[in-house]
């Protein structure tokens, strides 16, 4: 099937394709045994871009999200059907290797989730288990460089041997987004990344998201609309499976073209 067949299908409003996009998602379905919980997507993801997902509770953003960098997988009666075309070939194909994937499609999940390790091997080991650093000297410069990345640096220069627990919450999510940075992405996912901080520690993760953008595309799950509005290129919304509009983050809050997008955007349901 063709993709212009597949968008005939779609019931999308907006604008789904884009120019230039790092990723496409065509005809993607989620299941769970017989439950269809994605319905049909077909979005493009925007190169050095943020695109939010919003929709009610159980919309299905987190299951769209988790297939970008094959998160279903460890689901054991996940199926997925469609592609998701990443630097030319079809990520879901059976074999990419799913490791390799999520070093090029890094994640941050809404509850920060740092190894028991201390702050540095936080950091330090997926550098190490990609490979990426030559020696000590070169390792300990890419830990300290992804923690001045995320502001987190001068905050924890004198204690890298104490455990990462030890931080507050917002600062182990910012040690997550330094974790997932470290190994060099090219996208990062964020499943409701802020959710379970204080607005201070909202505040500095948001513009750390922002600063994100000039090195990598993102694509952020949100509960908050104003966060959408603060931060996304794009926004989509999703309802009940699937994706009822996709646009410029403006469009989608002050001239949605469905009803659906118009009132959930209005506060009428959520
Ligand atoms: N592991 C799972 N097993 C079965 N059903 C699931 C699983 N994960 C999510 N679902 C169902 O899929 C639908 C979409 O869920 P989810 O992607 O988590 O939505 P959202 O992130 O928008 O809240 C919901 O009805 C949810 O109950
Ligand atoms: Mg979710």
């Amino acid at each position: 099937m063709t993709t212009e067949h597949l968008l005939n299908q779609s019931i999308t409003s907006g604008q789904a394709l884009i120019q230039n996009p790092i990723m496409s998602v065509r005809g993607l379905n989620v299941f769970y045994n017989q439950f269809h919980a994605v319905k049909n997507i077909n979005l493009d993801i925007g190169n050095q871009q943020i695109l939010a997902l919003i929709g009610p509770s159980g919309c299905g953003k987190s299951s769209f999200l988790r297939c970008l960098n094959r998160m279903n997988d460890t689901i054991s009666d996940c199926r997925i059907t469609g592609t998701i075309e990443f630097d030319n070939q079809n990520i879901l194909n059976k074999n990419i290797d799913p490791v390799y994937l999520r070093a090029r499609v890094g994640m941050v999940f809404q509850k920060a989730n740092p190894f028991p390790k201390s702050i540095f091997e936080n950091i330090a080991f997926g550098i190490k288990i990609h490979g990426l650093s030559t020696n000590n000297q070169d390792l300990e410069h890419q830990v300290k460089k992804a923690l001045d990345k995320v502001g987190l640096l001068k905050e924890v220069e004198h204690r890298l041997e104490q455990s990462a627990l030890g931080l507050s919450g917002g600062q182990q999510q910012r040690l997550c987004i330094a974790r997932a940075i470290a190994i060099n992405p090219e996208i990062i996912l964020m499943d409701e990344p802020c959710s379970a901080l204080d607005p201070i520690a909202t505040a500095k993760v948001e513009e750390l998201i922002q600063n994100l953008k000039q090195n990598f595309s993102i694509v952020m799950v949100t509960h908050s609309m104003q966060q959408a509005k603060r931060l996304a290129d794009r926004t989509a919304y999703f309802h009940i499976g699937e994706l009822i509009e996709v646009n410029e983050t403006s469009l989608i809050f002050n001239q949605p073209q469905n009803n659906l997008t118009h009132q959930y955007v209005e506060g009428k349901f959520g």
